[in-house]
């Protein structure tokens, strides 16, 4: 695999990635005969202030785009926003011929194709994902949502961007919290793919920017193999979800309950823990490699703070997960790294044993 360059294809949706792939953009603006006069960029105040005028120094596509801006966070992913963007769309006279651009992470990206999706029954949009989070999960795969009620990803549809251009170098604008709050779906890919393997998460090295541009290809090149074998989550792409049946519900609880609420990946991280402690309770997946992932994921992200007395609050949020049957919390447990079984019921208690044994971490 090339350091440079990486193409791949979700169903008719191109992914390209590298740190050349502004050579390429104006090609597939017009194989794609897209619009290069009526342009919105979706942004928030981080992608304005960093990414941005990069995205314009690189090629003048963009040069007379129009902007809306909206505030960071997933508390902003919400029916209020999606309805300011909309007024904005339409005091813009947007039409069906406009294109828009998400530039940002998993909230602009979710947000933006959810908003693009339902404006006059779909404008084209492209996705170009800013941070680590959505390089590597959320800027492609077809998914858009809004959170609603507090909950995440409560409305939303499958609906492919045109295009998603991942430019690594974007990620040198992010924190550390926000830059590890990707990290959480590499240490995933390892649990549910031989992709990622145990010492690419032990040499985890920050500054090796070679080294991360393979980790975000092999992650994009992983993701884009299972999505294209089910597009619209009817099975094997629920392994994809690995982690997010707790880690949805910290998210959830932590937006309420904290100011300072958990990044997307900060609460995956402890999903993915509570998750692989049940996959070895109930699956048979090596205790070894629960702890290994324990280990990694506590030297990079802190350690929050859960009482039994929350557990109530967390169970009702896990009861709206979309992978649900009949009203049963269903998990993707692992068996093995790689091997998956899905569907699997477990009941409060086990719930509460693995939410108890990240407690005690
Ligand atoms: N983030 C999980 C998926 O795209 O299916």
């Amino acid at each position: 695999m090339s350091a440079d360059f990486y193409k791949t294809k979700i169903s008719n949706c191109h992914v390209i990635a590298g740190n050349e792939i502004f050579t390429e953009i104006a090609g597939y603006f017009d194989n794609y005969s897209l619009n290069r006069t009526d342009i919105v960029i979706l942004l928030d105040e981080n992608t304005k202030k960093y990414c941005l005028d990069i995205l314009k120094e690189k090629t003048d596509l963009f040069e007379h785009a129009k902007i809306i801006d909206i505030n960071s966070g997933e508390a902003n992913k919400t029916l209020d926003t999606a309805s300011y963007i909309w007024d904005k769309l339409s005091d813009m006279a947007a039409d069906r011929h406009t294109l828009m651009v998400n530039l940002g992470g998993g909230v602009i990206c979710d947000l933006g194709a959810f908003v693009a999706s339902v404006y006059k029954r779909g404008l084209k949009f492209i996705n170009i994902p800013t941070t680590l989070m959505s390089q590597v999960d959320a800027g492609f795969g077809g998914k858009s949502a809004i959170d609603f009620n507090g909950i995440k990803n409560l409305l939303g549809l499958f609906s492919d961007p045109v295009f998603v251009f991942v430019y690594p170098p974007f990620l040198n604008s992010l924190n550390t919290r926000d830059f590890y709050s990707g990290f959480a779906e590499i240490i995933k890919y390892s649990v549910i793919s031989d992709v990622i393997q145990p010492d690419d998460l032990i040499n985890f090295d920050i500054h090796n920017k070679v080294y991360l541009n393979k980790l975000i290809f092999k992650s994009i090149g992983f993701k884009s193999s299972i999505v294209n074998l089910d597009l619209r989550e009817n099975g094997l792409r629920k392994i994809l979800n690995f982690g997010h049946t707790i880690g949805h519900a910290m998210e959830s609880f932590s937006l309420i309950n904290d100011k300072n609420y958990l990044t997307h990946g900060e609460a995956i991280a402890i999903g993915i823990i509570c998750e692989t402690y049940l996959s070895v309770k109930k699956s048979g997946f090596p205790e070894s490699f629960m702890h290994l992932i324990a280990s990694v994921i506590l030297q990079y992200f802190p350690k929050y703070s859960i009482k039994p007395a929350d557990f109530i609050q967390l169970l009702g949020f896990m009861k709206h997960d979309k992978k649900n049957l009949a009203g049963k919390i269903k998990f993707v447990l692992m068996k093995a790294p790689g091997i998956a079984v899905f569907d699997q019921d477990c009941n409060k208690e086990e719930i509460a044993e693995a939410l108890n044994y990240y407690a005690g971490l």
